[in-house]
């Protein structure tokens, strides 16, 4: 799974066992997904370019390095994927911010488009999806491919669990897309849950069950 980065820190380790927890209320688990997804972040942007600026300190010039040209947007993925957007505007507070609504249906677990709104220059812009879960990666694929058609060249996926049939869907699809997560777990369920998983991430964020 080559494109597949799979994180591996301490703390991620900690903060994944609380998502997984099916006694962690609603606004621990809100933090808990906002801080992985920094974190995540931490290692999406590690091939950021950088240049040299001259920089004056209380004791003396110096040249030190500062982020150059490659500008970032991230779209989550509605609804999940919003509890994944603070953490990491924390640390890329100037990206820009589009939303994709695909919802999956639950009879024929296939992906319906049902918003799309990105920005303008987003063909310029590097761009990161988020999802927390990559299931069977139907809708990964679908908010993808609406992003590629808008003349996107660099996209990531950043989830928080992906499940194997969700990574091979994606390598099919977009075999340059790389993916960073913190766990890859067994298998689907006949629901097309992750197993173990930690349930719907959508309810657990907006305690809407
Ligand atoms: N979406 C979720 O929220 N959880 C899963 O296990 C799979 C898809």
């Amino acid at each position: 799974m080559s494109n597949l980065h799979l994180v591996e820190h301490p703390l991620i380790a900690h903060k994944l066992t609380l998502l997984r927890d099916k006694t962690t209320g609603v606004k621990e688990f809100r933090e808990a997904i906002s801080e992985l997804a920094m974190l995540l972040c931490y290692e999406a942007t590690r091939d950021l370019p950088l240049k040299e600026v001259e920089v004056q300190t209380p004791m003396a010039v110096t040249r030190s390095r500062v982020i150059s040209g490659k500008k970032l947007a991230l779209v989550p993925i509605l609804r999940a994927g919003i509890g994944m957007v603070d953490g990491i505007l924390s640390l890329v507070p100037a990206a820009k911010v589009g939303h994709i609504g695909v919802y999956r249906d639950h009879e024929t677990v296939l992906p319906v488009e049902y918003y799309c709104k990105l920005p303008e220059d987003i063909a310029d812009r590097e761009v990161i999806v988020l999802d927390p879960m990559l299931a069977t990666g139907g809708t990964a694929v679908a908010a993808i491919r609406m992003i590629r058609e808008r003349g996107v060249r660099h996209i990531k996926l950043m989830n928080i669990i992906a499940a194997p049939e969700g990574v091979r869907a994606m390598q099919e699809a977009f075999p340059d897309v790389e993916i960073y997560c913190a766990a890859l777990d067994e298998r689907l369920d006949e629901n097309a849950y992750i197993i173990p998983g930690l349930g719907d991430a959508g309810d657990r964020l907006f305690g809407t069950k």
